[in-house]
């Protein structure tokens, strides 16, 4: 976010690495010992059931802040990019990453902007940003819009706070779980809207200034729900997660000198001022691959911190807003059986930059000829 905060303009594309090296992915380490907790469980599936192809890939796109307004003249480029993207990519699963509405009616505004996905038959998932429920509608009514859009996979509304939800990619057969979503929500307002800080009240960020932070209860939410995966199969699945406004780690990683990041840094991290602790889970758990936040609009960087990659997706919103790097959209083709991903950014003109694959993009070693 840009709100006071210094510009840095340049576009990076360099670093150096600090002792990364690639998660296992198939051991359990220092994780709630002690703790005698039921299995939980796989999560229900919910909406079409999402598979690998035939040939062991799984496609994503993550549109991002589109930051709609219904009638404003700064929105054709995103309306016509959307579409553009689908069609160019023809994706298994589009993530919508919050602050998809900027101005009331945020319900007809956002369904708008789901529809462009449903109208081809494609399933996504949408998880809140900052700004969707600063207008006519809150949370709930939102995620509901969501529910009744076609092709969504999200769970049905179980109450406020309780919107998180976790999505299964199965292998190319259809028989089991090969891969997992997290779908982590934004649970408050903008804190830069006086009008917007009564919606912290009752909540845990309440008093505290800056962004909200994902709650404790969202953090115990993940360890059980990748917990119980863990014991229903007897083996960690490949993981990545999404949420709205990038975790403290990514502000530690983007100022570590000795890590390596691919993409553009225009902006500070406008991530909350505490930190609750969901990347140490994700590391303690060891199935999160990646993490995709958006809401920094001149970021579209990935990181590498202690071996989990931190991204954001490519702005894909509207000139209602500020933007200073052209719109697109991330893309990420999952690999079945691999913790490993490709990922590129398509934008608005119709070209594909900052091609890139999780780890081995990110680390030293002969694979990758190019390292400086
Ligand atoms: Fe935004
Ligand atoms: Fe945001």
């Amino acid at each position: 976010m840009s709100n006071n905060m210094s510009r840095r303009d340049f576009l990076a594309k360099s670093g150096m690495l600090a002792g990364a090296a690639v998660l296992p992915g198939s051991k359990l380490m220092g994780n709630n010992a002690g703790q005698e907790e039921e299995a939980a469980g796989l999560p229900k599936v919910y909406g079409p059931k999402l598979k690998f192809r035939p040939d062991g890939t799984f496609k994503i796109v993550q549109f991002t802040d589109t930051h709609y307004i219904i009638g404003h003249r700064g929105c054709p480029r995103m309306l016509k990019l959307l579409p553009e993207v689908l069609e160019k990519e023809k994706p298994d699963f589009v993530m919508y990453t919050g602050d998809m509405v900027f101005d009331a009616p945020a319900v007809k505004a956002l369904k708008e902007v789901l529809n462009l996905t449903a109208d081809k038959g494609i399933p996504f998932a949408y998880v809140f940003g900052n700004h969707d429920a600063e207008y006519d509608a809150k949370q709930p009514a939102l995620y509901k819009a969501a529910l009744e859009v076609k092709g969504n996979v999200m769970p049905p509304f179980r109450g406020e706070g309780k919107m998180d939800f976790a999505v299964t990619i199965h292998d190319h057969d259809g028989k089991a779980p090969a891969a997992m979503l997290y779908c982590m929500q934004y649970y408050g307002g903008n804190p830069y809207d006086r009008p917007m800080r009564d919606r912290f009240e009752g909540m845990p960020q309440r008093r505290v200034k800056g962004y909200a932070w994902i709650t404790e209860e969202q953090v115990n939410w993940y360890s059980k729900t990748s917990e119980g995966i863990r014991k229903s199969l007897g083996r960690v699945l490949p993981a990545l997660a999404f949420f709205h406004v990038p975790l403290q780690e990514y502000r530690y990683a983007i100022e570590d000198p000795e890590t390596t990041f691919i993409g553009i840094r225009r902006e500070n991290v406008g991530s909350p001022e505490l930190n609750s602790g969901l990347f140490t889970a994700m590391r303690e758990h060891e199935d999160v691959m990646a993490t995709f936040a958006g809401h920094d609009h001149d970021n579209d960087y990935a990181v590498l911190y202690h071996d989990i990659l931190l991204a954001y997706g490519r702005m894909s919103g509207s000139d209602t807003v500020y933007n200073h790097i052209p719109i697109g959209a991330r893309v990420i083709n999952l690999k079945e059986g691999k913790r490993e991903f490709d990922s590129w950014t398509d934008l608005h003109d119709g070209t594909t930059v900052d091609k890139w694959t999780y780890p081995t993009s990110f680390v030293d070693g002969p694979h990758n000829p190019d390292w400086k």
